[in-house]
């Protein structure tokens, strides 16, 4: 088997690759990342040298690139991570959400028509479903939920899954797709919350709570994400969608108090800060249909997984202190100062 796996470089791409390079020793694994400010080869170091792995650097947006690469590989599958992910710099700039988690995700589905594949696999997030009133606990998002977003990431992720289902429904393209909730755990780039909040908490900084941190999101270990998409490429059935998550809703406040408690920090670092525009109030899976289907469920609860996250930023400190002394410093300064 042989597999392309796009963002491999990111956060869970780069658990992904781990995680299947473990669990399948005889696949052959092709990451290709255009390693922007998200992707980090460090995250790679532990495999890289591994037989069945290799490391291509391009864009998904490239055409000319990714046929050429279809071309010389003739994979079995493609599993796309690659995309922009943070709905912050979506707001301050939409254009390149747009080219790369919507022409790339169209440029990966054309390669597939045109050389063959036996499963794409796009990962999608919950965010396509929009959000949920913070007064409603009884409503979770099943694959049903209209599509409803709000930030133009969510809005190129929703629009890159209709272009997946067009190309099931025109071209009989064997496609799933995954909407997943929030992920957290080790090497999770430290624009995002939780490992922001371990970073500046360690570093001392104030932490900068949006709003009044009511905000509520369904935080799901990433191992047990990369467990989700290994079932669903191997066993899901064609043309569906599988959300994945549940029931480990925790408000943004909750989140980083227990971090400070954690690390033994005062809460005094929190800093109340101008909201997100548009931000979304709750987001809360339904996981019935992944766990009837494919018989997948969580296996890390929050308050175990938040444990091993906060120690792998402790045990890790070169890999995001990297990040954070380069161009990571003008992008906090140009979203946080004067907040
Ligand atoms: P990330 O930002 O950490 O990583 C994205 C990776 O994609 C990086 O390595 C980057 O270099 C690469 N990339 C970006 N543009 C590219 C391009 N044009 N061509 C090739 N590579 C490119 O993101 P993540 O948090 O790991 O998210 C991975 C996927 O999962 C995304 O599609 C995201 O929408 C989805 N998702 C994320 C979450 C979450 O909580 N992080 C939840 C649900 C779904
Ligand atoms: P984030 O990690 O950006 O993920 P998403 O917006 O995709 O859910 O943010 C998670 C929540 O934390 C979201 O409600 C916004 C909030 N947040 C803060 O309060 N402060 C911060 O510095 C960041 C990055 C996020």
């Amino acid at each position: 088997m042989k597999i392309i796996v796009t963002g491999g470089a990111g956060f869970i791409g780069g658990n992904f690759v781990h995680y299947m390079i473990n669990k399948y020793p005889d696949y052959k694994i092709i990451c290709l990342d255009k390693l922007t400010y998200a992707g980090n080869l460090e995250t790679l170091e532990p495999v890289m040298d591994n037989k069945g792995f290799r490391f291509v650097k391009g864009d998904i947006a490239d055409r000319d690139f990714v046929y050429k690469l279809f071309e010389d590989e003739k994979p079995d599958m493609v599993v796309n991570f690659a995309a922009e992910s943070h709905v912050d710099r979506s707001i301050t700039d939409p254009g390149i959400f747009l080219q790369t988690n919507v022409i790339g995700t169209g440029v990966l589905l054309d390669a597939c028509r045109i050389y063959g594949i036996k499963r794409y696999h796009q990962v999608s997030t919950d965010e396509v479903y929009g959000d949920l009133p913070l007064d409603r606990p009884d409503l979770f998002f099943t694959e049903t939920t209209p599509l409803h977003t709000s930030s133009p990431y969510s809005a190129s992720k929703a629009s890159a899954d209709l272009l997946v289902l067009a190309y099931h429904r025109t071209f009989k393209l064997p496609v799933t797709i995954s909407r997943c909730s929030n992920n957290y755990g080790p090497y999770h780039f430290p624009e995002k919350l939780i490992p922001l909040m371990i970073a500046n908490c360690l570093n001392d900084k104030p932490l900068p709570v949006y709003g009044k941190g009511e905000n509520v999101r369904d935080w799901l270990y990433v191992e047990d994400h990369c467990r989700a998409i290994d079932m669903i490429i191997h066993d899901g059935r064609e043309g569906e969608v599988y959300n994945i998550g549940g029931h480990n809703e925790r408000t943004n406040l909750q989140v980083v108090e227990t971090i400070i408690d954690a690390l033994g920090k005062s809460r005094d670092l929190i800093q109340y800060v101008t909201d997100r525009p548009g931000h979304d109030m709750r987001y809360a899976i339904d996981p019935t249909k992944i766990h009837d289907e494919l018989g997948w469920e969580p296996t890390t609860r929050f308050d175990d997984g938040i444990k091993k996250t906060i120690d792998w930023y402790l045990n890790n400190k070169p890999w995001w202190e990297k990040i954070i002394s380069g161009e990571y410093q003008n992008y906090y300064e140009k979203m946080y100062a004067g907040r």
